[in-house]
Order: C-alpha cells, then structure tokens, then sequence
C-alpha cells in the first residue's frame, strides 16, 4: 500500500546539500549544537549533533559545550533545555511550533484543579509527562518521558495518590503496568489519537508475520493490537534487536520511519495510516502539524538571525528543580 504524505509547507526552491552546508558553517561561526526530536524531517536529524527521544535530547542538552543550541523539535523542548542551561542561549526554528497535549493543560486550570482535589483532603502528586509547558512543570512534583515512566512512577510513595496530567492514553497505559491508581487529566496527541483501527487490522492481515509497535500516547484499541508498546527510543531498541528481517507497522509520527530505517536496514517499515478516504489518501494526519513546521530553511534562519529564542521565565527556576529532580537524578 502506498501512503501518500500531503503536506501544506512551501517547497523551498533552494537545494537541500547547500542548505546543509551553510548550516554546517553556521555552526561554527555561531558556536551552536543542533539537537533534533525523531519526529521532525530525515534531513534534519542528519545534519543534528544529537538525536534521539525527549529523554535523551532533555540529557544531551546538558552535555552542549557550545553556547548555543539550536532545538529542532516542538516549543516545549526548547523551554525544558533553556531551563536545564540557564547561561546558554537556546533557539528554536520556529515559535509556532506546539504541541497538542502540552496546550491541553494551561497552569490556571491545573493549578485549580490540584486546589479542588487539595480542598477535598485528597492526598496526592503530581506527575506530568514531558509534553507540557515550563509553567506546568513549575506546579508538579515530577516529570516522567515515555522512557522513564514506570521508574519515575516507582519513586511516588505508595500511600499518595497520582494526578497525572496530560495524556490520559498514557495515563492509562501506566496504570495498567504500574498498578497505581490515578487521576487523569484528559489530554491527549492529536497525531497518536488518529490511527486508524480498521486500517491497521487491514494491513495486519494483508502483512503475515508483522510485529505492530506503537506509542503508549496511542489509544487503548490500538495498543490492544500492539505487539511492541513503547516511545521512540524504545521503538530503536527493539528494531536493532532483531536480526531477521522482518515487517514493522509503525503506529507514531511518520518521520520515525526514518531512525529506524538507519539503525535497523534489514527490516521493512509501514507508517500506519491516519483515518483513509474513500479515495484511498490519508489524511497524512500521522505527521505532527508542529514537527513539521522545522524545516532546513528554518534551521538555516534562526542560526543566522539568533533567533527565535527562548527567553528565561522566573518560574523556568521551580521547574528546573523538579526536571533535574525526574531526569537527572
Ligand atoms: P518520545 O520521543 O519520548 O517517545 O516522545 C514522543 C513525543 O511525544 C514527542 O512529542
């Protein structure tokens, strides 16, 4: 089956090898590092100084000796390394770049909410997926990423209850290996909540011996199906893992594709599709809207601009503590 990525960006006119370059020489001149989600295009994870999931990127950008880092990603992640190096100045390539489970969770609504169960006498803490603004991570008590969850979880005393904020998939996903009991906020990934169940029992039927693997920010019927639950970083352990050959439906953000075909080559990798038109195009909707909008010419701008850029917030102080606290320590 062949999937059709639509995308709304402009078509640059200008090469991509000559982008690469005048990034390449832009990092010098600038004294930058690059660091790119998974999620965002091939072309710039090849040309990043690190890669990886938002547990490792959150580490490596404490490792950045240069004094600029450039985050190609989503503006959550760009808040969380500026938070993590004060005196470092951290771009991002573009300011509109969100995410859709941070913005289910503004601070006022979670601030009155822990206000309302406080005033009940509930006993709790709160723990907040990574996918959140600094002003929310200011008001938790940990952070967990799809790779640390269950051990972040682990450190809550047993006699507290969880808040859990924002993806209630994920959420859901932790109660079931933790056995913790939580409350949920009902957040959730507009890229992982579109999959589609039909389609992904399709494909399965049409592919023998395929393994599915999905994100836990995927909702429960698909996880239902899944033979490999885990985040990004998980996904390219499991793939490298396996010798023979083998057929992976992908059930994340399309560009993850591309990791796993440069760690793992001898396998074959089928985005699974976002809901599918009678015409037989999809929706393309397994490509986040807000990864998408890092492009080469973005990369290129900002380092040559100094700009956007993530400014230091007097509540970025709160946060570092409980970031350091869940990722560091
Ligand atoms: P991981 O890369 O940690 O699996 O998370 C994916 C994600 O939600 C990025 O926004």
């Amino acid at each position: 089956m062949s999937l059709q990525i639509l995308s709304e960006r402009p078509v640059s006119e200008e090469d991509p090898l000559d982008l690469m370059d005048e990034i390449e020489a832009l990092k010098k001149e600038k004294d930058a590092s690059i660091l790119a989600h998974f999620y965002v295009d091939g072309e710039i994870q090849d040309i990043a100084d690190f890669t990886g999931d938002s547990l490792k990127l959150a580490r490596d950008a404490t490792k950045v000796t240069t004094s600029t880092i450039v985050f190609a990603g989503v503006h959550f992640m760009g808040e969380s390394a500026k938070i993590m190096n004060p005196e470092k100045r951290v771009l991002i390539p573009d300011m509109l770049a969100g995410c859709s489970l941070a913005d289910s969770c503004p601070p006022d609504q979670l601030a009155a909410f822990q206000e309302q169960l406080r005033a009940q006498g509930r006993d709790f803490q709160t723990v907040a997926y990574i996918n959140t603004s600094a002003a929310v991570k200011s008001l938790v008590d940990w952070i967990v990423t799809s790779g640390n969850a269950r051990e972040i979880i682990d450190r809550v005393p047993a006699d507290k209850e969880i808040l859990f904020v924002p993806d209630q998939h994920l959420g859901r996903y932790l109660i079931e290996v933790t056995g913790r009991k939580m409350i949920l906020w009902p957040g959730s990934c507009m890229v992982h909540e579109v999959f589609s169940i039909q389609d992904l029992i399709r494909i399965k039927k049409r592919t023998p011996g395929c393994v599915i693997m999905a994100h836990p920010e995927c909702p429960q019927n698909i996880l239902e199906l899944t033979d490999v639950v885990g985040g990004t970083e998980k996904m390219r352990q499991h793939v490298m893992s396996v010798e023979k050959p083998t057929t992976f439906l992908v059930a994340t953000e399309a560009a993850m594709i591309h990791p796993l075909q440069k760690a793992a080559p001898q396998h074959t990798y089928i985005p699974v599709p976002g809901i599918t038109a009678s015409t037989g195009e999809t929706c393309a909707c397994n490509r986040c809207p807000h990864m998408s909008r890092n492009t080469l010419q973005k990369v290129r701008d900002c380092l040559k601009n100094g700009g956007p850029e993530i400014e230091w917030k007097d509540y970025f102080q709160q946060a570092r503590a409980v970031l350091d606290k869940s990722l560091l320590k």
